[in-house]
């Protein structure tokens, strides 16, 4: 971990966002917050006038299920905010931009597994979204030399996570002695990775990767969806009969997989094992019951209730 860089965290602090999660920051002297988007020209152009060295695009609008009932953020924050930050890094310079991209971009994989250089297939919004921005980042190195590097990574979860995704909703949900509602058959497959690795491999890749090149990140935990809510519930003591079948996700892409091998030639691999991250992720979860409360109170109810019906 790089311990003398100044950070300027850039944040529009949306829905899924929250102050609470950087509280607790190693060095806050080294740590500046501001409030503000990602495709704010003017923002940026301001806050460009003392220079980055690096730029990570963390940015984005990042729920499938929302982009299948409102695509309009997915394209504004994701291509345009893309958009927007490779034309400032261009006109003001930078030493690295990394573009954070997904494995979604690859679509559905139904035998062995994505390389960097696999036919690019996304198939919802959110990951058409994560698509455009992926090319355009590169579209940027290639005609105008922007250092930039691509990285897509496989699922994240762990501690802070929002509970609208698979992991961390079914762990609440569970908490609440709520049914945990499961997608079609739940035989869908997501290669899983603890989001400590994730945030590792970035580390290494600023250091060791090469400008206009695309690298994957996996955790190499390929699982059923229904495997990782059984052993939910098992560790919470919780009944199997609280995983519901629920309707399926439309266009709900059956199986992620990606050949990591590129990062793992250069010297990184990740150190986390699946099944204990998972249990010490359910215990943070189950030791800070008042961050999701607050969260599952608020907007998420709405959603919630939109997208699983109030029987749920
Ligand atoms: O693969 C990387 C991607 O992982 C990231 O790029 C996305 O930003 C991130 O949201 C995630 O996408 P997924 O759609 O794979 O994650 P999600 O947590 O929504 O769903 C994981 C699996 O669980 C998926 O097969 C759908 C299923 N699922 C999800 C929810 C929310 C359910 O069965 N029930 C649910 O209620």
């Amino acid at each position: 971990m790089h311990t003398d860089w100044y950070i300027v965290n850039l944040d529009k602090l949306g829905y899924a966002a929250s102050l609470d999660n950087i509280a607790d920051l190693p060095d806050p002297k080294r740590h500046e917050f501001i409030r503000g988007d990602i495709t704010d020209r003017e923002l940026l152009g301001k806050l460009w006038s003392d220079g980055f060295e690096i730029v990570v695009n963390f940015a984005a609008e990042t729920h499938v299920d929302r982009s299948i009932l409102w695509a309009d953020e997915f394209i504004k924050t994701d291509v345009l905010g893309a958009f927007t930050l490779l034309e400032a890094a261009r006109q003001f310079g930078v030493k690295r931009f990394i573009q954070i991209s997904t494995d979604e971009v690859y679509g559905s994989v139904e035998n062995g597994s994505s390389t960097e250089d696999s036919p690019l297939n996304p198939r919802n919004p959110y990951s058409v979204s994560k698509t455009a921005a992926d090319r355009l980042a590169f579209a940027y190195f290639a005609t105008h030399n922007v250092p930039v590097i691509v990285t897509r990574c496989s699922n994240n979860f762990g501690p802070n996570q929002h509970p609208e995704k698979f992991i961390p909703l079914f762990i609440t949900n569970a908490l609440e002695n709520k049914p945990l509602p499961l997608y079609g058959d739940g035989r869908y497959v997501r290669d899983w990775i603890y989001v400590e690795d994730h945030c590792a491999a970035l580390d290494f890749l600023i250091e060791q990767a090469q400008a206009g090149e695309t690298y994957n990140i996996a955790g190499g935990n390929e699982v059923e969806n229904i495997a990782v809510a059984r052993q939910i519930c098992q560790h919470l003591g919780k009944p199997e009969s609280s995983i519901q079948p629920v309707k399926d996700r439309p266009g709900h892409d059956r199986r992620y997989s990606l050949d990591a091998g590129k990062l793992a030639r250069l010297g990184w691999k990740p150190a986390r094992d699946f099944s204990a991250a998972l249990v010490s992720t359910i215990d943070w979860y189950a030791h800070n019951e008042p961050w999701w409360r607050t969260i599952k109170s608020g907007e998420f109810k709405r959603y919630y209730e939109q997208q699983y019906g109030s029987r749920l």
